[in-house]
């Protein structure tokens, strides 16, 4: 099969892990990555700055993994998307199932955050995907469209036009359980199909990620279907030397 154009994509959700001491274990472990993959870590907030300064200059961008609605304001514990900016962040992830299951963050909160991150400037990575009762009633589709047209209602079918949309299938997160490559490839080329029928400009470009129990020894045959641009990784990137290979397997 013929892979497109499209330039690999591979993010790391660090999630509610790291010390101060990891960050500069991962800075020296961190081998070189090809060129021709777009890298983007996201550590918890509080050691964002940290990463960025240790691992600036080694082809690595920079992101959040969840940000506030508002710009400013009286939010204690929020942090805003313009924030993420100033320390440096080009991503921000929007919609992750831990954040709409464990912090009750609506379709509607999402599609807020997703424009928080267009009007900081930043390129959301908007995270959609079915928990394991809905694929078992065939309902997979549809709950990924419905979460799709959340975002598309709210900021307009273009807005979605340079974002990277991360397919996440909730069943499979940090449980071992991967979609199969067919699976996760049945599903991006959907997603796909309806970026193409809502209009959206050039949404043969949008990258579509999958993320789920991804691993080096995974990586290599999700990536090789012709829809799957890169990975959402959680758990496998908290090493740097596993993330790399993953990075370098999408390459
Ligand atoms: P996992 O997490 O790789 O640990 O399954 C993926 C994610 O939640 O983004």
């Amino acid at each position: 099969m013929t892979k497109s154009p499209r330039r690999a994509f591979v993010a790391a959700n660090w999630k509610m892990h790291g010390t101060r001491w990891m960050v500069l274990d991962y800075a020296t472990d961190w081998p070189e990555v090809p060129a021709e993959v777009d890298v983007v870590l996201c550590p918890p907030w509080g050691y964002l700055d940290r990463v960025r300064s240790v691992l600036d200059g080694k082809g690595i961008r920079f992101g959040v993994q969840h940000t506030a609605i508002e710009p400013r304001g009286a939010f204690t514990g929020e942090h805003a998307a313009e924030m993420a900016g100033d320390l440096g962040a080009a991503f921000a992830i929007v919609g992750h199932s831990e954040r709409r299951r464990l912090f009750g963050e609506t379709d509607e909160v999402v599609a807020g955050k997703f424009a928080a991150a267009l009007r900081a400037g930043l390129t959301p990575i908007l995270c959609v995907g079915e928990v394991l009762d809905e694929r078992r009633q065939g309902a997979a589709e549809t709950v990924v469209a419905t979460q799709l047209d959340a975002v598309m209602d709210q900021c307009g079918a273009p807005m979605l036009a340079g974002c990277v949309i991360a397919y996440e299938p909730v069943w499979a997160i940090g449980t071992g359980e991967t979609a199969t490559p067919a699976e996760a490839q049945e599903m991006h080329a959907a997603i796909r199909a309806k970026l193409v029928r809502e209009g959206v400009e050039l949404a043969d470009t949008v990258r579509i990620v999958y993320g789920g129990s991804v691993k080096a020894t995974n990586a290599q045959e999700l990536f090789a279907e012709p829809d799957i641009d890169g990975a959402l990784v959680g758990g496998a990137s908290l090493d740097a030397v596993e993330f790399a290979e993953i990075c370098c397997a999408a390459a």
